[in-house]
């Protein structure tokens, strides 16, 4: 890449840039927003907390067009139903895929219907549907009653379903584990996920071996999913009714790729764990306050994950599999913080008049 022609490519989507690790040909539109080629931040104290010599990133997710992961995957479905002549799209989510549904229908000039859990919806998810100009109808159920509903809507010929149930999308979300074997010359020793539906993980284990069978890649790491403490149906092996958690993006109790997930995690050598919500809005906290990445609750599990397996004293995935010295160790957060800023706790301090002296007693330093 030479300079002249950097900014250009970094605008380029991932169709453009993986078109031959995906489902499409000449013949397929391209639906995109310029969305992947996101930072793979260095993060030195977060190394610190994990010590002996190694080294995590964080993969931040939240900087895709419309603020989470979904757009890599959903660059990909709507091209495809595009490409079949198809008029509209159709999804349940508990928020960021009806958001990417919404943008990528929006920009292909074709209908989009996202079926939503009642009152479960984080706030700016929910303005992104609205301002995308989705139909959005909202269940009283939870996102697994959605799901089921629009599996049955996507038995008629009028809807395409962009949840990740449809391979195009996992297709899309492997090429975050493209960008991350590209810039680390190799793929980690272990990565760390949020899981919900388990698309995800599953879209990285792809990933990872695809680019060893093409001899990108030396090695796959291990591959730690986290769950929600209170929404955990794959670390308890079976299904939850009532799924619980303040992190809403991953409050799911019956995930779609709950076997794909299962075996990435068997195959890989890696584990599942739990992180409770105070753990989850903690890790939040530490990774904005120290590391300025700000990112929704349900992408601080993989950060609260990874200071649980540091955590001497407690059993963890981690721990239990073992932690080699000078590991590489990749974190994925999924989604922008500005996503659910309900979430975020603070006090505003009284206003004061506008005098040096005071707005310098007020700083308190
Ligand atoms: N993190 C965020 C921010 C999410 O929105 C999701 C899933 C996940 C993690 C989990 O990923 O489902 O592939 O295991 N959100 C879906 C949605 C369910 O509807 O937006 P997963």
């Amino acid at each position: 890449m030479t300079l002249a022609t950097a900014p250009r490519e970094q605008r380029r989507g991932v169709i453009e840039r993986y078109r031959e690790f995906l489902p499409v040909s000449a013949a397929t539109p391209i639906i995109s927003l310029g969305e992947g080629n996101t930072p793979l931040i260095p993060c030195p104290k977060l190394s610190a907390q994990v010590g002996r010599g190694c080294e995590v990133f964080v993969k931040y997710e939240g900087l895709n067009p419309t603020c989470s992961f979904k757009d890599r995957g959903m660059t990909v479905a709507v091209s495809k139903a595009v490409e079949r002549g198809m008029q509209a799209v159709v999804c349940a989510s508990t928020g960021n895929t009806s958001a990417s549904a919404a943008a990528y229908a929006a920009r292909a000039g074709i209908r989009c219907a996202v079926i939503l859990p009642a009152g479960k919806i984080a706030s700016g998810k929910m303005v992104q549907a609205y301002a995308y100009g989705a139909r959005v109808v909202a269940i009283e159920g939870n996102f697994d009653d959605a799901l089921r509903v629009v599996r049955e809507l996507g038995k008629r010929p009028e809807f395409a379903v962009v949840n990740s149930i449809n391979p195009d999308r996992i297709a899309g979300q492997k090429s975050a584990a493209f960008e991350i074997v590209e810039e680390l010359g190799d793929a980690p020793d272990l990565h760390l996920l949020p899981v919900g539906n388990a698309g995800n993980i599953t879209a990285y284990w792809a990933g990872y071996r695809e680019y060893l069978a093409a001899e990108k890649a030396s090695k796959l790491p291990a591959m730690l999913g986290f769950q929600a403490a209170g929404s955990a149906p794959i670390f308890h092996g079976k299904t939850i009714e009532q799924p619980e958690t303040i992190a809403s993006a991953i409050r799911i109790g019956n995930p779609a790729s709950w076997d794909l997930a299962k075996a990435a995690l068997r195959d890989s050598g890696g584990a599942i764990d739990i992180v409770t919500d105070d753990e989850i809005l903690e890790a939040q906290r530490w990774l904005a306050g120290h590391e300025g990445i700000f990112v929704e609750p349900a992408s601080a599990a993989s950060i609260a994950g990874l200071f649980k397996c540091c955590d001497t004293g407690r059993a963890s995935a981690l721990r239990t599999r073992g932690i080699e010295d000078g590991s590489q160790i990749v974190c994925t957060v999924t989604g922008h913080g500005l996503k659910d800023p309900d979430a975020v706790r603070f006090t505003t301090e009284s206003s004061v008049r506008p005098s040096e002296a005071e707005v310098l007693r007020a700083i308190g330093f």
